[in-house]
């Protein structure tokens, strides 16, 4: 399956990360879009390199090089680029997620407005009937923020909140992140085994309360 990865400017750039290498481990192909304020993001929680990398595309590569498995399994599609394949409902392609998705980017897939790959890909989807699915990153969250993600839920995308449960005992923030990234690639139909199932024998005995 052909899918859509759109990576934008919230925090938590770890989400595309990790979702970028569950979607390619489960052997699907991607188009990897990475927003400018995404490359920000990336440069400054992935790479350590601070907030204003000096150029975004490489930022994205390595992003990419560093998740994809295998480097193949992925098209960098460029944020400016609303000619490429995903940017048509006539190319087929049939699942989008946006991880992490920020605020800015919501409030253009609930109006239908902006102009990057971005949020044309989150267009096509909703209009094709699609699977769209944004994970969306800010807290608290205004009004004007609850009625966008209102908006894109009745156009018939899925808002999945940034927000890992705590009942399978991440031990790591990868753990916490693959939680979320997990109940994703489950709305997408994409087998995975980023946590662990409640109610399976897998699943650790308590200890959270461990911790000081
Ligand atoms: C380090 C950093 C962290 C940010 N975190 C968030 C965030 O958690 N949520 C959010 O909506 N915007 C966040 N922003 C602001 C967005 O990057 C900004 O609104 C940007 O215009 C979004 O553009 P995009 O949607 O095209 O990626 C952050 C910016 C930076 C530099």
């Amino acid at each position: 399956m052909r899918i859509f990865l759109g990576v934008t400017g919230a925090s938590g750039a770890l989400y595309g990360g990790r979702a970028l290498a569950a979607l390619t481990d489960a052997g699907h192909h991607v188009g990897l879009c990475v927003s400018d304020a995404g490359a920000r993001v990336i440069s400054h929680e992935v790479l350590g390199e601070g907030p204003r990398p000096a150029d975004y595309h490489d930022v994205a590569e390595r992003f990419a090089a560093m998740f994809a498995r295998p480097a193949g399994a992925v098209d960098l599609l460029s944020a400016d680029d609303i000619a490429s394949s995903f940017a048509s409902g006539s190319a087929g392609a049939r699942q989008a997620l946006v991880a992490p998705c920020s605020t800015s980017t919501l409030g253009h897939i609930a109006h239908g407005t902006g102009g990057n790959l971005i949020h044309r890909v989150a267009e096509v989807m909703l209009k094709e009937r699609g699977g769209l699915i944004i994970i969306p990153r800010e807290t608290p969250v205004s009004l004007i923020q609850l009625r966008n993600m209102v908006a894109v839920t009745e156009a018939g995308g899925v808002v999945l909140p940034a927000s890992p449960g705590l009942y399978t005992l991440p031990a790591t923030v990868e753990d916490m992140v693959d939680f979320v990234v997990g109940k994703a690639l489950d709305l997408m139909g994409v087998e995975h085994a980023l946590f662990p199932r409640w109610g399976q024998p897998d699943v650790p005995a308590g200890t959270l309360g461990d911790h000081p």
